[in-house]
């Protein structure tokens, strides 16, 4: 049984975090929330116990074994070295130490045994890799993937609460003829779309782009792989979608890529187009599993591959990525 703490406890993924560490019974003795001090006086459930929120600091740590990390990259680079010297294990879900190469980046369906490898901090992924690494890599296994093209259409869940606040606003202020009020996004999210999620970098690429490319070949080791993203927000509340193209080695044809996805790890086809069979984040929101569908050639490619992947940003793409991470450590 072990001593647990959310940092980000009152945001978006912590709420997950909270219902997942109960749903599926991660052996918790005490459980302590912590988010800024703007959260004090909140209780939040945790087994049927209404839990008082604390204010992160770096002595929020005496005691604990495992802290969970979800209150942005700034609060991760403050407190998790003083989380790591009071022997905690942190699991982060920021992108402050993902790339470090001390600290293990893993999806448990992928690279489970880089998990004991850590000094302290193990790195969660970035939502949109994860989401296709677990599609990737047992197509990987069977034909060798050289080059990824992928296209992504991210849920305003990807900027917290407040991302999807803002979506939500905007509805009511537009149904109400009022002026709609753009904080979290570079633009109007509401009947819009911008290929703009994080920021620029010199490359032209934009960070989140970046992170899917660098993240995906540390965690799948293969620094060799041609990877190209762009990286699109869309109007979604929750759930990420992504188009991908792949060449690989090996030619690969959809029937056997069908056949080895399905009996893939966490991961759900669904694939008969013609009856509404693909995955779409209304449907995908709340679930745990990575869903594909659209499994068609890239007839642009004699060994090209091309399928649609979702899923649950907030769950896979976030905290029950975290706590399969955590499940991995205790079970040894
Ligand atoms: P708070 O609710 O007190 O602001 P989201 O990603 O959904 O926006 O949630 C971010 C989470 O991170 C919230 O729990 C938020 O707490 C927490 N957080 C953000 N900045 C800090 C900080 N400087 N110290 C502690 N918690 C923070």
């Amino acid at each position: 049984m072990k001593n647990v703490v959310i940092a980000g406890a009152t945001g978006a993924v912590g709420n997950e975090f909270i219902k997942l560490l109960e749903a599926r019974e991660f052996p918790v003795k005490n459980l302590r929330l912590l988010a800024s001090a703007r959260s004090i006086g909140k209780k939040l459930e945790f087994r049927g116990e209404k839990i008082p929120v604390e204010q992160l600091t770096s002595k929020s740590f005496n005691g604990v074994d495992l802290a969970f990390f979800s209150a942005g990259r700034e609060s991760s680079k403050v407190y998790i070295p003083h989380a790591v010297e009071s022997g905690t294990v942190v699991i982060d879900n920021s992108s402050a130490f993902r790339m470090d190469p001390d600290v293990p980046l893993v999806v448990p369906e992928i690279n489970p045994e880089s998990v004991f490898k850590h000094k302290g901090i193990i790195a969660n992924p970035n939502c949109s890799t994860i989401q296709m690494v677990v599609a990737l890599n047992p197509i990987h296994k069977a034909a060798e993937v050289k080059r990824v093209v992928v296209s992504t259409y991210q849920s305003t869940a990807g900027a917290g609460a407040k991302g999807m606040n803002e979506l939500l606003n905007q509805a009511r202020a537009w149904a109400n003829g009022e002026a709609l009020e753009i904080s979290s996004f570079p633009s109007q999210i509401l009947f819009n779309l911008f290929p703009h999620v994080d920021i620029f970098m010199e490359n032209g690429y934009t960070k989140e782009e970046m992170k899917m490319v660098n993240e995906t070949k540390k965690i799948m080791n293969t620094p060799n792989m041609g990877i190209s993203a762009t990286c699109v927000r869309v109007p979604v509340l929750r759930s990420h979608s992504e188009a991908v193209w792949i060449e690989t080695e090996k030619k690969i044809t959809p029937k056997e890529a069908k056949e080895i996805l399905k009996k893939s790890p966490g991961l759900t086809v669904r694939d008969e187009p013609e009856n509404g069979g693909y995955p779409m984040p209304w449907e995908v929101d709340n679930t745990l599993d990575t869903f594909v569908g659209r499994i068609r050639e890239d007839f642009s490619h004699p060994k090209g591959l091309t399928f649609w992947v979702v899923a649950d940003n907030l769950n896979k793409g976030a905290a029950l990525n975290s706590i399969q991470i955590a499940e991995v450590l205790e079970a040894g």
